[in-house]
């Protein structure tokens, strides 16, 4: 199937730390369809071998493994081209067009990998030039608007020009194995779905921790916050995959309704519980693994007087019959303990125990996302105990660990993304319906901020979030795993 994949942005940063080696990747594995061409757009004034030598330059900060040698560059190097663009000038949209035009492919993808006060801007014009028919398919990263009202606006907008089994919302956590792998645990599998209810699961925690702290990205980051980078879509991408019921089939509307089932079904927000059951958290200065790192508001592009959290815990419900009662946990920062995203699945304790153990009686499945990619199921055994008088149990866990099973050299997230969008497979892509309702959820939690002079509760970089995220699941008498 012939395609052009247009990347809107060709020359920013996520075209070369993500999309680049993404492309290249799924170039070397032989999964990138024949007839293609990739036509990169930007403002710089380069020629096709310019804009080749400076990707292949930036080659060189890839991971050896994944690095092109000299030979597969140069074939992967064919398939690039540069067209200069000011994306505010509708001639230059004209350009395009007759570029697309001569060579007339079947598929034409359209990544928007552009600053977002530009997405309806390149839609609206991509559309005026009659490029929005129905090969054209248009690729959109996250941020999609800061609330819900500019959400809706931008829905709205391309709604007018696109229809939406065109348009492909990213959330790069639905492309990593490890959530495909959630959903054939849940779903291919008859084992645990009996279990996965609020008869046998007292709580459900999904942890996404960062070591890393704002980086480069202060300037956006200060105007964005974890609320909205990790909890508004990534946390309750993974909060849908583990609550939503199985879907009739594995097809995108099946999958994506479901989802929206429970985004729609959780708990909504007081100012009780927003007080309650929401913690912000900044990080001041201190150590990771040894090394000392600045605060937060240090950091450069950060206002001096900055109330943007970088960690957020907060505790939700999903209000159906499967899960009434249940408390779902969602915990995500920078600068914490340790780069680990997870989800713990805490099962109650035996009804009437007659063993003696050590520690709780309790099961856990939990599902690692990152770094490690597997599952773990705790249990209680008698092993070293058994010798003494009265033995008690002890833990023990099933270790499954992905990467040994399947090798590191799996589809990454961009690379499983870019595939499905050339092949035109929505199912991991978020519908406008289901990232409205996300924002829906949150905003009253952004509301109730903007108008609390408290602001977010300083922890010290290196540790697992402020005191008052302990606190809050301690008042349901849980802990969160690494507390166990
Ligand atoms: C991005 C956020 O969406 O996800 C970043 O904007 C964050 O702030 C990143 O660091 C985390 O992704 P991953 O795949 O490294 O867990």
């Amino acid at each position: 199937m012939s395609f052009d994949l247009v990347l809107f942005g060709g020359t920013g940063d996520l075209a070369w730390r993500k999309l680049m080696p993404a492309l290249f990747q799924a170039f070397r594995h032989g999964t990138l369809p024949d007839g293609g061409r990739i036509l990169c757009v930007a403002r710089d004034n380069l020629s096709d071998a310019q804009y080749r030598a400076l990707i292949q330059s930036r080659f060189d900060a890839v991971e050896l493994a994944k690095r092109p040698s000299p030979e597969e560059f140069e074939r992967f190097a064919a398939l690039l081209h540069y067209l200069r663009m000011d994306l505010s000038q509708a001639a230059d949209y004209e350009r395009l067009a007759t570029v697309l035009r001569e060579r007339g492919a079947e598929s034409v993808v359209m990544y928007v990998a552009t600053a977002p006060s530009l997405f309806t801007t390149v839609c609206e014009q991509i559309a005026a030039v009659g490029l929005n028919g129905p090969s054209t398919r248009v690729v959109l990263e996250k941020p999609l608007g800061h609330d819900l009202a500019s959400n809706r606006a931008i829905n709205a907008t391309l709604s007018r020009v696109l229809r939406e089994e065109q348009v492909f919302r990213i959330d790069h956590y639905l492309g990593k194995p490890s959530v495909q792998n959630l959903f054939a645990l849940r779903f291919g599998n008859a084992l645990f779905e009996p279990l996965w209810r609020r008869e046998t699961i007292a709580n459900i925690q999904i942890t996404i921790a960062e070591e890393l702290g704002v980086e480069s990205r202060g300037a956006f980051y200060d105007q964005t916050g974890a609320l909205r980078d990790m909890v508004q879509n990534h946390a309750l991408q993974l909060l849908c995959a583990i609550g939503m019921e199985p879907p009739i089939n594995a097809t995108a509307d099946a999958i994506r309704d479901e989802k929206l089932k429970v985004l729609q079904s959780l708990r909504p927000w007081t100012p009780e519980t927003i007080a309650q059951q929401v913690v912000r958290g900044r990080y001041a200065a201190g150590s990771v693994h040894g090394h000392s790192v600045p605060g937060y508001l240090q950091e450069k592009g950060v206002a001096t007087d900055s109330q943007t959290e970088t960690f957020v815990a907060l505790r939700t419900e999903i209000c159906n019959w499967r899960w009434a009662g249940v408390p779902f946990y969602i915990r995500t920062g920078k600068r914490l303990a340790g780069r680990d995203a997870h989800i713990a699945i805490h099962f109650r304790p035996v009804p009437h125990p007659i063993f003696k153990t050590h520690g709780s009686t309790a099961n856990r499945l939990v599902i690692h996302l990152q770094p490690k990619d597997g599952l773990e199921l705790h249990l209680l055994a008698q092993g070293a105990a058994q010798h003494q008088t009265e033995p008690a149990l002890s833990p023990v866990h099933l270790n499954l660990d992905f990467d040994q099973r399947f090798g590191t050299e799996r589809v990454g997230a961009y690379e499983r993304l870019l595939l499905d969008v050339i092949a035109g497979r929505l199912n991991l892509f978020v519908r406008s319906d289901e990232q409205e309702e996300a924002w829906r959820w949150v905003e009253p939690i952004l509301q109730a901020w903007r108008n609390d002079p408290a602001g977010p509760r300083p922890y010290a970089a290196g540790s697992w979030g402020p005191g008052a995220a302990s606190a809050m699941i301690a008042r349901d008498g849980h802990c969160w795993s690494e507390e166990l």
